[in-house]
């Protein structure tokens, strides 16, 4: 699940501002992301972080792309590198100068992992909505109507049986909202919502 990242700083703060074109954000994850399924969660994180930055958060368009990049690249060098997870796609995003935000963002989305606290609204969204919205899917897949009449406690169900989508930590998650100040049932309800509609 990637290592600690032995640092607490990300960037440098004078890139404030600073994205990938939406061409170079989508040319990097298909260059380095092989996997169709991983591809299709990041694409699934950022799709979800796109419409929490618009609804949510009140944020304009720029901002929204630095949540949806966030989410896009979050796992980057998740598929060939793992146990370099996720130092190699922090190194390039400082590389290219992007925003520290959205590199903190991704440096901190699995605080027991990496060793970086969330801090911003970017960083505690983007945890939050890993893990769950893995959950989501794999529970849309065992569904004959995948996302379409899909219910909360449908949800709910599934993430009480410690034995569906096992690999999905439930602490991860109970320990996220909280972080967030969301509740679980609210962060479900906007993963059921859009979901669907990603990739
Ligand atoms: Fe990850
Ligand atoms: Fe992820």
């Amino acid at each position: 699940m990637g290592h600690n990242l032995g640092r607490q700083e990300f960037g440098d703060p004078k890139n404030k501002g600073n994205v990938l074109s939406r061409e170079d954000a989508n040319s990097l994850l298909n260059d380095w992301v092989k996997n169709d399924r991983l591809r299709l969660h990041m694409k699934q994180v950022a799709y979800l972080m796109k419409k929490w930055a618009g609804e949510k958060e009140g944020l304009d368009d720029a901002g929204i792309w630095s949540w949806e990049m966030a989410g896009l690249l979050h796992d980057a060098d998740w598929d060939q590198w793992p146990d370099q997870h996720c130092s190699l796609i922090i190194e390039e995003l400082e590389k290219r100068n992007i925003d520290p935000e959205i590199i903190h963002a991704i440096a901190s989305h699995g605080p027991d992992y990496f060793g970086v606290e969330p801090v911003t609204n970017m960083d505690k969204m983007l945890f939050a909505f890993d893990e769950l919205s893995g959950l989501v899917h794999a529970y849309s897949l065992m569904r004959p109507e995948g996302y379409a009449g899909m219910e909360l406690k449908g949800v709910k169900k599934r993430l009480k049986e410690k034995s569906f989508a096992a690999n999905v930590s439930r602490d991860d998650i109970n320990n996220a909202c909280s972080r967030a100040g969301v509740q679980l049932d609210d962060l479900i309800n906007f993963i059921i919502k859009y979901q669907g509609e990603a990739g």
